[in-house]
């Protein structure tokens, strides 16, 4: 399940990571990457080390816990602490599935990748190409959103990003283990808060929404891993 975030980051928070950023020195996007990634990987990355990259990337780790639907698209588990990158001149990552299992950096903490979330931090008009496309039973989906607004999608599937041949692209990018790993059943209870939620709003029968609710947590109880 594709899913876009509105408005995780505000034009002035976005302005300020890009003042920080567009300073900063970069690395050769290759180094966190094995064998088969490094081939297609065309890429500027900060370095895992940077102190830059810990600051800004709990600002958008805290940006998301506060947003209502990345939680219940989600279901954070644990994630990895967000890297940023940065596409120009040409700069492109083909096709490629991100791995499976990643160290957070800290202990010997362990994420699955069960979901891929990149925060654009660009806006579209100021950078031609560099198209998130996503791969998946449906087809190939292309994603480029305005700067502060994420999308989420499935660890599982093929990705890449279209060569930039105008301007940059800059983003963040990490991944998370949701609390449910089957993708189909995050879905359905996406769908089923969301309509918990619609009918709260519209008045419905109380004793329903209630059973309703139930319904919800009972489900979530019997796949959530914690
Ligand atoms: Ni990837």
């Amino acid at each position: 399940m594709l899913m876009h975030i509105p408005d995780v980051l505000s034009k002035d928070q976005v302005a300020g990571m890009r003042l920080a950023l567009d300073g900063a020195d970069w690395t050769d996007g290759r180094e966190t990457v094995g064998p088969q990634g490094a081939k297609v990987k065309r890429n500027l990355q900060l370095p895992d080390a940077s102190p830059l990259r810990r600051e800004l990337g709990d600002l958008v780790l805290a940006a998301l816990r506060r947003h209502p639907l990345f939680h219940a698209a989600v279901l954070p588990l644990r994630t990895i602490s967000p890297r940023f990158n940065r596409y120009e001149g040409g700069g492109e990552y083909g096709f490629h599935i991100d791995g499976a299992v990643m160290h957070t950096g800290t202990g010997d903490t362990h994420v699955r990748s069960d979901i891929s979330c990149t925060v654009f931090l660009s806006e579209p008009d100021d950078y031609d190409g560099g198209e998130l496309i996503v791969s998946d039973t449906y087809g190939e989906h292309e994603v480029k959103l305005p700067a502060g607004d994420a999308i989420v999608y499935p660890s599982s599937s093929l990705h890449r990003v279209a060569p930039v041949t105008r301007g940059a692209r800059v983003a963040s990018f990490f991944w998370i283990q949701s609390m449910v790993r089957d993708d189909g059943e995050r879905r359905l209870l996406l769908e089923m808060d969301a309509a918990i939620r619609t009918l709260s709003s519209s008045g419905a029968d109380q004793a329903a929404i209630l059973q309703l609710t139930g319904v919800y947590h009972n489900l979530l109880r019997r796949w959530a891993e914690t």
